[in-house]
């Protein structure tokens, strides 16, 4: 028996030894397979004495169950440790700082835009919009504008390779399109963005602008001028802001005028404006002797800049964080 005492103790050691899963069933099949080295053992309990037997193999199933317990108990082990290593070649350490600390924000210009629709909701506005990619008949001949208008010049336009469209160059496009679908009493503005060959300071070629259309049976040129002086109030905060309305001319409005804000020591135009001309109301097949209105163009990048009081308009769109940052 001191045979059997050697197995186990060889078994034993040698499972302890074991790191590897695949492994310690290999080695278990040396003992306990069917060639194993227990099993062999066994099979010579024939030739012992009879009445030894039963005792041997109290002995013999005691071993196996020895060994098995040693097997499950390393597998767990084994398992475990496995387990360990893969948590800590996982591990997070959630108290490191962040890689990407900033934050994101706002554009300055989607601030300005925001604001405006919110005090124009306040007074009683819907939000209309349009395509950037315009038709010439709805950026121009719908607006009235004549075939030889300087505006519709390679040089002031963007035009489309296919030779019928072009980018918008105001939003005022966006007045005939909601005229087309809807009937007066109406009050929309149309926020967007325009595109035109211009660039300096003060002019960018991709820009922002804001329409802004009422049209019921008696709205006035004096409802136009204190609109726009209370919504600018509004947005600068401010009751001693100073404004004006210098005559103008827009072949979709009749009177026209250019709304002026003082910056420096001069003013900056930040928007156009007029009674809607009864022929772009009749090229939308509203009554221009039952209804009569108001527009305008607003320029937002301007408002941005007086409003933060930056000096070049291109700043906004040249994508500069450290730029851009200071507004957030
Ligand atoms: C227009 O575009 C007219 N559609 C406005 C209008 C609407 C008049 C409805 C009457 C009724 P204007 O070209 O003046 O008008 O442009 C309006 C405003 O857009 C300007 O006052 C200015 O604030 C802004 N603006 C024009 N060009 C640029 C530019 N290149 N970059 C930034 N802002 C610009």
């Amino acid at each position: 028996m001191d045979k059997l005492e050697e197995i186990i103790r060889e078994a034993l050691s040698l499972f302890a030894s074991i790191d590897d899963a695949v492994e310690l069933e290999q080695v278990k099949a040396r003992f306990l397979g069917k060639s194993g080295a227990l099993t062999d053992l066994q099979k010579g309990l024939g030739r012992v004495p009879a009445e030894e037997r039963p005792a041997m193999g109290v002995k013999f199933n005691a071993a196996k169950e020895q060994l098995e317990a040693a097997l499950t108990a390393r597998r767990d082990a084994i398992q475990r440790k496995k387990l360990e290593a893969q948590l800590a070649q996982e591990a997070l350490d959630v108290t490191l700082p962040g890689r990407g600390t900033g934050s994101a924000g706002l554009h300055p210009v989607t601030r300005t835009l925001e604001r405006i629709e919110d005090l124009f909701h306040s007074l009683g506005f819907e939000v209309a919009t349009g395509p950037e990619i315009e038709t010439d008949f709805y950026n121009f001949t719908a607006l009235n504008q004549p075939e030889n208008h300087p505006a519709r010049s390679m040089h002031d336009t963007f035009y489309l390779d296919d030779g019928k469209h072009l980018l918008r160059t105001h939003t005022s496009p966006i007045q005939i399109r909601y005229m087309e679908k809807h009937r007066p009493p109406l009050r929309i503005i149309a926020p967007g963005r325009v595109y035109r060959v211009d660039s300096d300071a003060t002019h960018s070629p991709m820009f922002h602008q804001v329409e802004g259309l009422w049209i019921d049976d008696s709205v006035t040129f004096a409802d136009l001028k204190g609109l726009i002086a209370e919504f600018l109030r509004r947005f600068f905060e401010r009751d001693d802001l100073k404004v004006r309305f210098r005559p103008s001319f827009f072949p979709f409005t009749e009177p026209s005028a250019e709304i002026d804000m003082s910056f420096g020591d001069g003013w900056l135009e930040i928007g156009g404006c007029g009674m809607v001309h009864p022929q772009v109301l009749k090229n939308v097949n509203i009554d221009s002797e039952a209804f009569q209105g108001f527009a305008f163009g607003l320029g937002p990048d301007r408002l941005t800049m007086l409003r933060y009081g930056v000096n070049d308009l291109r700043l906004f769109f040249e994508n500069d964080l450290r730029f851009l940052k200071q507004f957030n």
